[in-house]
């Protein structure tokens, strides 16, 4: 039974997990509404609200899951990566609760948590198999070879796929966040309207480079100003988003069929996208690779997901001592 916290970014949530699969509860606070006049997560005013809200979601938590302090078997939470004053919010609070308590305490990545929440609706889903991890900071091609442990075959040159969502939306005016805005947009666009470049990287068959589209967006927004021809938003959005689609599933299943293997998990922020889920169920259908999609609920960040990755930490025998710090830029 594991009490687990995520707070590395605008989210403060606490969840309830037993057995590394079953979610008694998860509770989210979201800051989003906070941040949307500023464009972007302010990080002092996400690190303040995150301890103002911390312990009310946590005995939230608790509550919903109609369990006590005494019934958790060992505290979970987020330590990296992510924005350094948000983690130590969680940290700090995770490692009081340990203290007071003597329940274990057991730091986790925040990627590995993504990636584990295809754990919590998928039973018979075991390792190994590919997943892509396409959230706001990280657009990852990863081997999951065993519980926790990762080989990054891919990986963003430049820009992350959720980074590329939210600077294309403020370009076009939506404003923040922009990954559930263009994707709504886009249900009314043209995803064919506009020819933007799908980056390749000589090096690298697997990797991803997201800023050369992301400045196609921008020359194209500028070229119609100037030419004084007006700009139909929903077109723009919906061939923006083709473009970070078709990347993203190439490059994944080529991974998928030249790594040998038959099962494909997405994770991240970005697997939330409709058009994306649609895009790969069909592929996936195609070529008979088994398709595993979190719900949107365990794709943005949760709590969840740092309990089902806990879980397997925790079998393993890791625990964190009290001297467990934040790190920003945590590698998985
Ligand atoms: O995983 P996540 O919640 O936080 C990070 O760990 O970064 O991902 C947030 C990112 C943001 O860039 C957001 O715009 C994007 O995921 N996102 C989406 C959608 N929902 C969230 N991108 C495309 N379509 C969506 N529906
Ligand atoms: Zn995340």
């Amino acid at each position: 039974m594991i009490l687990a916290i995520e707070s590395s970014c605008d989210e403060t949530a606490a969840s309830v997990v037993k057995n590394g699969r079953e979610v008694l509860s998860n509770v989210i606070f979201t800051q989003i509404d906070l941040h949307t006049r500023y464009g972007g997560v302010v990080p002092e005013i996400a690190s303040r609200k995150h301890i103002e809200k911390i312990n009310q979601v946590i005995e939230e938590a608790l509550a919903r899951a109609e369990v006590t302090l005494e019934d958790i078997t060992a505290v979970a939470v987020t330590y990296g990566p992510g924005l350094v004053g948000a983690l130590l919010v969680g940290v700090s609070e995770a490692k009081a609760i340990s203290f007071a308590t003597g329940i274990p305490l057991i730091g986790v990545h925040h990627i590995s948590g993504h990636i584990s929440a295809n754990y919590i609706e998928h039973p018979e889903l075991e390792p190994p198999f590919v997943c892509l991890v396409a959230s706001g900071g990280h657009s990852h091609l990863v081997v999951v070879k065993d519980y926790g442990e990762y080989e990054i075959i891919g990986r963003t040159r430049d820009d992350a796929a959720g980074e590329a969502f939210d600077k294309v939306a403020r370009a076009i005016g939506l404003g923040y966040p922009g990954g559930p805005k263009i994707d709504k947009l886009s249900r009314e666009g043209n995803p064919d309207a506009i020819p933007f470049p799908r980056a390749k990287v000589a090096e690298n068959e697997y990797d991803f480079s997201f800023s050369g589209l992301k400045s196609a967006v921008l020359n194209y927004l500028n070229s119609c100003q100037m030419k004084g021809e007006e700009i139909c938003q929903a077109d723009v959005a919906a061939s923006f988003q083709k473009a970070v689609i078709d990347v993203l599933v190439e490059h994944s299943l080529h991974a998928v069929q030249e790594f040998g293997y038959d099962r494909f998990a997405i994770a991240g922020g970005v697997a939330s996208n409709s058009a994306l889920r649609e895009a790969f169920e069909k592929e996936c259908r195609a070529r008979n690779i088994g398709l595993y999609l979190p719900s949107p609920v365990y794709c943005t960040d949760n709590a969840a997901m740092i309990g089902a990755a806990a879980y397997y930490e925790y079998q393993k025998g890791v625990r964190h001592g009290y001297d467990l710090n934040a790190v920003p830029n945590l590698k998985l």
